[in-house]
């Protein structure tokens, strides 16, 4: 996948990019990221990015030029994107289906925001998705576009060691993820379940369930409307509900 950064902190985006999965996917071919930084893309000496808004008010807007000039720039020496997309609180909540649904294309620019805000044409003209990673508000859009390129990055065919570990992920199905433990069985007086450490693989299987759909039911209710449960884990979802009815816990 070809990725194109448009922001005024590119250094922001250097470590970031070298280490880990976004790293390890760049030395491998499977992501090609660059990083643009808008002053290049201003015509006047200052390089001056914002001006005041149009009817008065608080704080700067981002000037529509720059922003347009670096995506023609981009569509001529990088290739016509499939999606530019601008980040922004005001954006559609980013999701695991939307992450989806962008690593199967094949190039797509990043615009950050900053500032009070962005010209509005920005929007209507170059931008085809405004996106926000969650309901807070962020000085800029470069942490939320790391965080949209991580888990994008994630979801390519070979970005991931194992591959199973991407389909046991929370959200995929719409179950978090069950509890995690390693070695050693008893750390400072502390014990792994019982059952993880027995060797009979069919009750672990029904334990994580369960903990996954208990997990789920008690932290964010909200994704089961949607989750895709097997016939086990509906089982466990009923009967987790029943207790919760008669007071059990
Ligand atoms: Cl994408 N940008 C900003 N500035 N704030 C945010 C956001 C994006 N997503 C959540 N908060």
């Amino acid at each position: 996948m070809k990725a194109d950064v448009v922001t005024i902190f590119p250094q922001m985006f250097e470590k970031p990019l070298a280490e880990g999965l976004l790293g390890r996917a760049t030395n491998s071919g499977l992501l090609d990221v660059r990083v643009h930084d808008l002053r290049d893309f201003c015509n006047d000496r200052h390089r001056v990015v914002d001006d005041v808004p149009y009817g008065g008010g608080p704080g700067m807007v981002f000037k529509p030029e720059p922003l347009f000039r670096a995506v023609d720039w981009i569509e001529t020496h990088r290739g016509e994107p499939s999606a530019v997309i601008l980040t922004s609180p005001q954006g559609r909540r980013f999701s695991h289906a939307e992450a989806e649904r962008l690593s199967r294309l094949s190039h797509i620019v990043i615009l950050c925001g900053r500032y009070e805000g962005i010209d509005e044409r920005v929007k209507d003209r170059i931008a085809t998705d405004e996106v926000s990673i969650g309901d807070y508000v962020l000085s800029g859009g470069e942490l939320a576009s790391m965080v949209l390129l991580d888990a994008v990055t994630r979801l390519l065919p070979g970005a991931v060691g194992d591959e199973r570990s991407v389909g046991a992920d929370s959200f995929v199905r719409g179950l978090l993820d069950c509890p995690h433990y390693t070695r050693p069985a008893v750390f400072r007086g502390f014990e792994v379940p019982e059952v993880l450490t027995s060797g009979h693989h069919g009750e672990i299987r029904r334990w994580r369930k369960h903990a996954a759909v208990r997990r789920t039911l008690e932290r964010r209710p909200d994704l089961l409307p949607n989750a895709v449960l097997d016939d086990e884990e509906r089982e466990i979802l009923r009967e987790l509900i029943r207790k919760r009815g008669k007071g059990v816990t």
